[in-house]
């Protein structure tokens, strides 16, 4: 899948966000090996701190269909606000554990394109090896 399409697929995905606080959409695309991929949008709540991030909703779902990190091929996350949508820090620090750290995470508004990987967004990772 071209990165064009990875970037559409993310902004189908935006349309379902469930984002009545704070209108801002976000979608993400989580590309996997196969050509299969698994899409998420932000899905907040009333409650605000049980809000779910679009990336990690779509990363979650790769998973949950038994993908690992080595599957993944690329992410896209995208949003419709004027900047790039920059992935919070709770994502930055689950990616850092379900992405390999030279896995592509395209960034687009629509208007501006960037590509990131994890291991730029987030140096210096705390992750399983620091547990053992
Ligand atoms: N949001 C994401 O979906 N991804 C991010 O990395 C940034 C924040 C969502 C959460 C919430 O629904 C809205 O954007 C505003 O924070």
């Amino acid at each position: 899948m071209e990165q064009k399409e990875l970037i559409n697929m993310a902004f189908s995905a935006m349309n379902n966000a469930y984002a009545p606080y704070s209108n801002y959409k976000v979608g993400a695309c989580c590309l996997v090996r196969d050509g299969n991929y698994f899409l998420g949008a932000n899905v907040e709540n009333a409650s605000y701190g049980a809000t779910s991030c679009a990336e990690r909703n779509a990363v979650f779902a790769a998973y949950s269909y038994g993908f690992r990190k080595d599957d993944i091929v690329a992410l896209a996350i995208v949003s419709n606000g004027k900047t790039l949508a920059a992935p919070c820090g709770i994502c930055r620090q689950v990616l850092s554990e379900l992405l390999n750290t030279y896995t592509p995470i395209i960034l687009s508004n629509g208007t501006q394109t960037e590509i990131k990987t994890i291991g730029e967004l987030l140096p210096m990772q705390f992750g399983k090896e620091d547990l053992e």
